[in-house]
C-alpha cells in the first residue's frame, strides 16, 4: 500500500480540462519533481491532493484511508501537509512566532495565544531546534517585513516540518529566490527526515536533477511522464512538451 496513493484525478475550470485523470503514488522517502510549463496544472494537482479544491471524480488516498472529500485542515492533521507557490506570512509576526504558531497547531492547543507557548519549554525547545536547522535562528524575533524573501521561503518550509508531516508538497519553494539564495533552500530539503516522502514543483531543471530520484511531467493537464530523471531528459514527449529548450542548451548529457 502506498502512503498516497491519488487516482484518476479530474478537474475542469470553464470546459477547460486542467487535471486530465491524473494517477500517482508516493512512497516514504520518495524525492519527486513535478515540473511542466506555465498552466501545465501543476498548482491545480497540489491543491486537489490538499483539499484546497475538491476534484470533479478521482480520489485521493494517505496511509490507505480515503481523504479525497476532508478538508484542508483534517488532511494536515492526517499528515498531508503544503507550501504555497506565493509566500503567506504575516509580515509582522516573527519566524519564532510562525513556527510556535504550527507547532501549538499540531499539538491540539491552537485555541491558546499564540504568546502563551513562550512558557512552554517543549513548544520553545521544538522552535529552536527548527530554526536552528533551517539557519533561521538568527533572525528568530525579528518582523518577517524586515528579513530576506530567500529567508522567508526557507521559514514556509520550517513551518511545513513543525507540522511532521508524512507527505509534503512544496509548489515552487525557490520562486522568487536570488539564485544566491538557492542554495540555502536545497540545503533546508537535504535536511528533511529521510522518510518523509516529498514531492516539488519546480522549473529549475539543474536543481530537479540534483533533488529528484523521480520525475513527473505534466503537460495541458496530461500525466505524461513518470521515471528517472535519466529518462525523462531522453523522452521525446517530454521535450517537446517542455524541456526542448533546456536539452538544446546542452545542459543534458
Ligand atoms: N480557480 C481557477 N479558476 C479558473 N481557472 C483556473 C483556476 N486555477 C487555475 N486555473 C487555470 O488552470 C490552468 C492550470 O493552472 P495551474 O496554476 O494549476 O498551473 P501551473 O502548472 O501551476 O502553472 P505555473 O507553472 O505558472 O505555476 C491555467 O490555465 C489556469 O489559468
Ligand atoms: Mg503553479
Amino acid at each position: 500500500m502506498s502512503l498516497l496513493s491519488v487516482r484518476n484525478l479530474k478537474m475542469a475550470f470553464g470546459g477547460l480540462a486542467v487535471t486530465n485523470d491524473v494517477s500517482l503514488t508516493l512512497d516514504k522517502g520518495d524525492r519527486i519533481a513535478l515540473i511542466g510549463p506555465n498552466g501545465a496544472g501543476k498548482t491545480t494537482f497540489v491543491n486537489l491532493v490538499t483539499g484546497q479544491l475538491k476534484p470533479q471524480s478521482g480520489t485521493v488516498h494517505l496511509d490507505g484511508e480515503d481523504v479525497t472529500r476532508a478538508n484542508p485542515a483534517s488532511r494536515v492533521r492526517a499528515g498531508l501537509v503544503r507550501s504555497f507557490q506565493v509566500t503567506r506570512l504575516f509580515t509582522e509576526m516573527t519566524p519564532e512566532e510562525h513556527v510556535a504558531m504550527a507547532v501549538m497547531q499540531r499539538l491540539g492547543r491552537s485555541r491558546q495565544l499564540v504568546s502563551d507557548y513562550r512558557a512552554m519549554p517543549e513548544v520553545m525547545d521544538e522552535v529552536r531546534d527548527i530554526l536552528g536547522l533551517l539557519e533561521l535562528g538568527g533572525i528568530a524575533k525579528a518582523p518577517v517585513s524586515a528579513i530576506a524573501y530567500g529567508q522567508q521561503r526557507l521559514l514556509e518550509i520550517a513551518l511545513a516540518m513543525a507540522l511532521r508531516p508524512k507527505v509534503l508538497l512544496l509548489d515552487e519553494p525557490a520562486a522568487g529566490v536570488p539564485s544566491s539564495d538557492t542554495v540555502l533552500i536545497e540545503k533546508a530539503l537535504a535536511q528533511l527526515p529521510s522518510d518523509l516522502a516529498v514531492l516539488m514543483i519546480e522549473h529549475d531543471m539543474d536543481f530537479v536533477f540534483r533533488f529528484a530520484q523521480r520525475v513527473i511531467v505534466l503537460a495541458a493537464g496530461t500525466l505524461i511522464f513518470d521515471g528517472t530523471p535519466k529518462e525523462v531528459a531522453a523522452d521525446p514527449r517530454v521535450r517537446e512538451a517542455y524541456l526542448g529548450s533546456y536539452a538544446d542548451a546542452g545542459s543534458l548529457a
